[in-house]
């Protein structure tokens, strides 16, 4: 079985690493090429288009940014969807909208109606996807996710089948949109307390230690307390996940104020910070003074 692997940003380059690890046949695609070097060291095929992967790969997994990125190595003239013959499966990780996600699968299925899809958005962030500890939730062709089950092990601690397209969308969305109030909540309340003049650690460690205690004010607390902005999760990427959120909201009839107030803080930071770790809201929130 040949694995073609398309996206080696943050999370793709990990992933497929942990592919090859495991002894998996790769062809690989990035746009960057040069961001394909450990994996060609490790065994990997570079092919020069995602038609080419899509022609010689049994199974093609795309890890991108958004929706755009993804149209770009789906469409045109070297895409994948031009590559696809007979029956081949493909999986996209990426998160993107919902609604996309559907079209997607209908584009795949008149191309090459054999072909099988599933959308596998993960959860968990750059380590997670280096020591191979994501959650991956799964929704599309069944036949797929049970082809897929080994291949998602070697990357992933959880694998989820949720049924029909887009509910693994829907659960993604939902998963960063508290993610994305959490991080503002802890942004704002590091921001006052700064301001007020308490002394970071003794906030650190009060947040830390009551209810709502929880990993990610541990260590994005940390960063932002240490400057230390490196990115794991992308603050674009984040602002991307509210975004979709916001208009989820406004799909279902559903009040979500806090989701657009902190989308709308994120937005206001965007230009300025949005290759930057997402706890780099918190400079977002100082930056506008
Ligand atoms: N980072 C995280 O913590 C995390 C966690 C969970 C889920 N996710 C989701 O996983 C996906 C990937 O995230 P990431 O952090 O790995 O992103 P990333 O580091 O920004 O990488 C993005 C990838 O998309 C490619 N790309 C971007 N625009 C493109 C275009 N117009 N045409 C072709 N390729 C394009 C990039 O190619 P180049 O290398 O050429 O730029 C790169 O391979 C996103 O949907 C994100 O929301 C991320």
């Amino acid at each position: 079985m040949k694995i073609g692997f398309i996206g080696l940003g943050i999370m793709g380059n990990f992933m497929a690493l942990n592919l090859l690890k495991n002894g998996v046949a790769l062809n690989v695609y990035n746009r960057t090429k040069e961001k394909s070097k450990e994996h060609i060291k490790k065994g990997a095929t570079f092919l020069d288009s995602p038609k080419d992967v899509a022609k010689k790969s049994d199974i093609i997994i795309i890890m991108l940014s958004d929706s755009k990125a993804v149209s770009n190595i789906t469409d045109g003239d070297y895409g994948l969807l031009e590559g696809l013959d007979g029956e081949k499966t493909i999986i996209n990780m990426s998160t993107i909208e919902p609604d996309y996600s559907v079209a997607l699968f209908e584009k795949i299925k008149i191309k090459s109606p054999a072909s099988l899809f599933l959308e596998a958005p993960v959860i968990g962030s750059k380590i997670p996807a280096k020591e191979g500890t994501l959650i991956i939730l799964a929704a599309g062709d069944k036949k797929a996710y049970d082809l897929l089950i080994d291949y998602f092990n070697m990357m992933g601690k959880r694998v989820m089948y949720l049924g029909g397209i887009p509910k693994a969308s829907y659960l993604k969305i939902i998963n960063n949109q508290i993610m994305g109030i959490t991080m503002g909540a802890l942004a704002e309340g590091l921001n006052l307390s700064k301001k007020i003049g308490l002394d970071d650690n003794v906030i650190y460690d009060i947040v830390n230690s009551g209810a709502f205690a929880n990993q990610m004010f541990q260590l994005k607390g940390k960063n932002i307390i240490e400057n230390n902005y490196e990115t794991n999760f992308p603050y674009k990427h984040m602002q991307k996940d509210l975004d979709f959120a916001v208009k989820l909201s406004g799909e279902f009839k559903v009040f979500s104020p806090l989701t657009s107030a902190i989308n709308n803080s994120y937005i206001l930071g965007y230009d300025e910070f949005k290759d930057e770790d997402m706890c780099a809201i918190y400079k977002s929130l100082t930056f506008k003074k």
